[in-house]
């Protein structure tokens, strides 16, 4: 293999590879932000401890919720660390995507 062969070689690898992370960025945004949010209010949102669960919550009241948190004009302990590490787009991703689950019947 010539060094000109070698290149084109991994160009290829790396243009696969960055087209495969940006695919299941688009897909699963909201499910990867909203599994960090099941350590604390419980697998899928159903929590088992004093954290209230978040597998009733509505899109839309979700949304404005996470955003009242990172605006910090809704009281939390936590929250509002939470939220404000979220754009507003990725907020209402993870707000359809926890809001998909329900109607899966999960
Ligand atoms: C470190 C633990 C922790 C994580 C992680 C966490 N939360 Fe919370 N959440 C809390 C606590 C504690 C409260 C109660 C309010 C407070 O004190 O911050 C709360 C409150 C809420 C509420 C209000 C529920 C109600 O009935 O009033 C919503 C909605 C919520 N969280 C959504 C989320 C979402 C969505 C995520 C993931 C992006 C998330 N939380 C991640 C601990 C957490």
């Amino acid at each position: 293999m010539n060094r000109i062969h070698i290149a084109a070689c991994c160009a290829a690898g790396l243009a696969f590879f960055s087209m495969s992370a940006a695919s299941a960025q688009t897909i699963s945004r909201g499910a990867v932000i909203a599994s960090t949010c099941f350590t604390c209010h419980g697998t899928l949102g159903s929590s088992p401890s004093d954290i209230p669960s978040i597998d009733y919550i509505p899109a839309e009241r979700m949304a404005q919720t996470l955003k009242a948190y990172k605006a910090g004009t809704r009281y939390s302990t936590v929250m509002g660390r939470h939220a404000s590490g979220y754009s507003d787009e990725e907020i209402v991703e993870t707000a359809n995507y926890l809001a998909s689950l329900q109607k899966k019947g999960k």
